[in-house]
Parts: structure tokens; C-alpha cells; sequence
């Protein structure tokens, strides 16, 4: 077992290794990859740290990194998103130092992604763009061992550009999330299903029947609003693109500003990657009772230092995640896992089922980057398609889906411009 370590709680291991087993069932891609890694050991002793909510899912691709030779850390991407029992399962039975606890301070949050940088990586693996930023800001001189990163997701990928864009970035970067088998299917039908799950675990509100406002109508609240919408909630989008605005009103949602939807909704969810989605005048005018939940990477969206400065005294705590604000007129204001992932702090996160997509993104990127560092410059790039494709169609074999292929008379076709009316 490792010895340095910073979690919860070992005990919990068994548990842990459990529903660590259970994930396993739903990741057929990332279980093909882990075989082939097995027989080829393609990352043999690369050091690698990563900084990924400690889930079920991440520790199947721990597994599946270190069944190829990798030497990994990992550490939390989020203070609320750590499964105690899956961080004493790693380090118990798979001998992964691993720094993360559910409910962590901010210091320990950083002191934990100081420890992953400890390992001096060669790769970095990032939710969120912390451990890249204090890779940059604190630790650099660790840079000059590193080969490359992956990250995960939105708001990280927003990030390392605006690192590229003012000529900070010191090694090349893979967008796992701008890969189509990564936001189509994770953002949407990932972020959909865990956060109405964390909005059902905290509260157990009926949804049907309910206002539900949605901020943003990216790929991840696009699925939060289909899936309320599923529910039998009445949907309200907010939007700050009119392209997107439009797309939600054709998708049949009613789409307004927030100001207007403050006082109509039951529960607000938030998932736009901005700031003060929900501010100080929002909830002056919401109703007694609103419940408001954030599903963005962080806890920015909902402005909670305004609430709180409203309130009379400090909030309440009702239920577990539940933080009831009371304003000084009688109304209430429910704030759920104190703004922070929803879907994570509160439920499991995603399904293991669009994890394997994503995190066989991760797996590839890793061999890919190795493969090519010569050639990648300090940017940000896309994950090459042939493994996207490549993912897609592991994922429709091991679901038993067979598609057609393209006659030679079809493909002649599409590559033909003679052929009119
Ligand atoms: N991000 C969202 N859901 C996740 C999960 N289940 N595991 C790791 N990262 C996640």
C-alpha cells in the first residue's frame, strides 16, 4: 500500500472496491482499452497526476492507466465531489497515492493538488484547469519534465485557451472535452441525469408540475433541461448567446432573462461556466421556498457572499446539502451543496455508461501525447479523430449496435460533383 496518502478513511475500502466493480459493468470501451494497455504497456513508468473527481468511474481509469504502466497520483478537482470509500479502495488495493476528502477546506484543496504536483508529472490530467494553473503559477519548475495534459472539461478548456491566447501555456494541452464522444454524450446526457439526481437526493421535491429555470443552453443544460423537462417540470432557459436562445425556443422552451424568470421559478440550475448567473437582485424577487442549484465546474454561477449578506444570520441547514437563507421579509431561499456540482456533491456524478466514453478520450490522449510529443507545440488541441471515431464505434459494439456501411456506389457519390437533379 502507499504510504503518502491523504484520505478519509481506509476502512472504507471495501465498500469502495465495490461499487468500484459495479462502474466497471458500464465501461466496455475504457475495459477494451485496459486489455490492450495490459498487453502493451504503452505509458511503462510514466509519471502521471491527475486531478479528476474521485469517483467510481475516475478509479476505473486509474486502473486502466496503470494496467499501462503508468505511475499515477491522483488528487480531488473538487472540495465536495470526493468518494471517501472509492479514494481507500485505490490506495488499499491498487497502491494510488490518493489526496481528496469529501468536504474539504480550500487550503487542504490546494495542499492535496501541491502533493499531486509532488510527483513531478511528465502528464497532467485535469477537471477544471487547478492543477495546470498552479502548475503555472506556483510550481514551475517542475514544467520542464512535463510532455503534455489532458482536461476534461468546459470551463478547463475555456481556460487553457485564454493560457494559450496570452502566451502562457508551456505544454501542449488535449481538449477531451471538445471531443464529440465526450460533449455529446457526457455534458448532455451525463449532466442531465446526475443533476436532477442530486436535485431529487437533497431535496426529494416532486419535479412534475414544478417552474424549473434553466441558466445556459450549452450541451450540459441542454441535458438538465430535457431531463426536467422528462420530469414534467415547466421549463424556462436563460441564455446570453442568441444562437443558442434560439435553438432553446425551437426546442420548445420558453426563454426569457433571468430577471424575469427570478420570481416564476421553484428551482434555478445553473450551468453556464460564467459568474453571478444568479446574483443579489435575482433573489430579491424570487418566491418563498425557491431551491437553487448550480451544475457548473464551479461555484461562481449562484452568488453566494450576496445571498448570504441578505440573509439574517447564517443559513440553515436543513438537510443534508440543503442550506435554507432566511431574508429579512419571511421568504426563504434553499441553496443546494453550497453552490458547488450538484450532480456531484449531492448524487454520484455521472453514469459510468458516458464516463467510459470520456475517459477513454483520457486514456488515448495519454499514448497519443507520448506518441507525438516532438511534433505538439504548447497549444491546445482537439483529440484526434480517428480515436473519437474509434471510441464511438467500441461503444456501439459492445452495446450490440450494428450500423451500415457506405456501398462503393455511395462513396463515389459523396466524393462526385457531376451528379445533379
Ligand atoms: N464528472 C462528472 N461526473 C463524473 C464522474 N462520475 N466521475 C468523474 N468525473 C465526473
Amino acid at each position: 500500500m502507499s504510504t503518502d496518502y491523504d484520505i478519509k478513511d481506509l476502512d472504507l475500502a471495501p465498500a469502495g472496491r465495490l461499487r468500484i466493480e459495479w462502474a466497471e459493468r458500464e465501461m466496455p470501451v475504457l475495459r477494451h482499452i485496459r486489455e490492450q494497455f495490459e498487453r502493451e504497456k504503452p505509458r511503462r513508468g510514466v509519471r502521471l497526476s491527475g486531478c479528476l473527481h474521485i469517483t467510481t468511474e475516475t478509479a476505473n481509469l486509474a486502473q486502466t492507466l496503470q494496467a499501462g504502466g503508468a505511475d499515477l497520483v491522483l488528487t480531488a478537482s473538487n472540495p465536495l465531489s470526493t468518494q471517501d470509500d472509492v479514494a481507500a479502495a485505490l490506495v488499499s488495493y491498487n497502491e494510488i497515492p490518493v489526496y481528496g476528502i469529501k468536504g474539504e477546506d480550500g487550503e487542504t484543496y490546494y495542499r492535496h493538488i501541491h502533493a499531486a504536483l509532488d510527483h513531478a508529472p511528465a502528464i497532467t490530467m485535469d477537471d477544471g484547469a487547478d492543477l495546470v494553473s498552479t502548475l503555472h503559477k506556483e510550481r514551475t519548475e517542475l514544467i520542464s519534465e512535463v510532455v503534455g495534459g489532458m482536461e476534461e472539461t468546459t470551463t478547463g478548456v475555456i481556460r487553457l485557451r485564454a493560457m494559450a491566447r496570452d502566451g502562457v501555456l508551456r505544454y501542449p494541452m488535449i481538449a477531451v472535452n471538445d471531443a464529440m464522444t465526450k460533449h455529446f454524450f457526457d455534458n448532455r446526457y451525463g449532466t442531465g441525469q446526475s443533476t436532477m439526481d442530486g436535485v431529487s437526493r437533497s431535496t426529494n421535491v416532486l419535479i412534475a408540475g414544478k417552474t424549473v429555470v434553466v441558466g445556459g443552453y450549452g450541451w450540459c443544460s441542454r441535458g438538465i433541461s430535457m431531463r426536467a423537462k422528462g420530469h414534467g417540470a415547466n421549463v424556462i432557459i436563460t441564455e446570453v448567446d442568441p444562437m443558442r436562445a434560439l435553438e432553446a425556443v425551437m426546442d420548445g422552451f420558453r426563454v426569457m432573462p433571468m430577471m424575469e424568470a427570478a420570481p416564476l421559478g421553484d428551482i434555478f440550475i445553473t450551468s453556464t461556466g460564467d459568474i453571478s448567473v444568479i446574483d443579489r437582485h435575482h433573489f430579491e424577487v424570487m418566491r418563498d421556498g425557491a431551491i437553487v442549484a448550480n451544475s457548473g465546474h464551479f461555484n461562481v454561477e449562484i452568488n453566494i457572499p450576496a445571498l448570504q449578506e441578505l440573509a439574517v444570520g447564517p443559513p440553515r441547514r436543513v438537510r443534508p446539502f440543503v442550506d435554507e437563507y432566511a431574508l429579512p421579509d419571511g421568504r426563504r431561499i434553499n441553496v443546494l451543496a453550497e453552490g458547488r456540482l450538484v450532480n456531484l456533491a449531492a448524487a454520484e456524478g455521472h453514469p459510468s455508461a458516458v464516463m467510459d466514453m470520456s475517459f477513454a478520450n483520457q486514456a488515448l490522449s495519454a499514448v497519443y501525447i507520448l506518441q507525438h510529443a516532438d511534433e505538439l507545440e504548447p497549444q491546445v488541441y482537439s483529440v484526434p479523430e480517428e480515436i473519437d471515431r474509434e471510441i464511438a464505434r467500441i461503444k456501439l459494439d459492445a452495446m450490440g449496435v450494428e450500423i451500415d456501411s457506405l456501398t462503393e456506389e455511395q462513396e463515389k457519390y459523396l466524393t462526385s460533383w457531376e451528379a445533379g437533379t
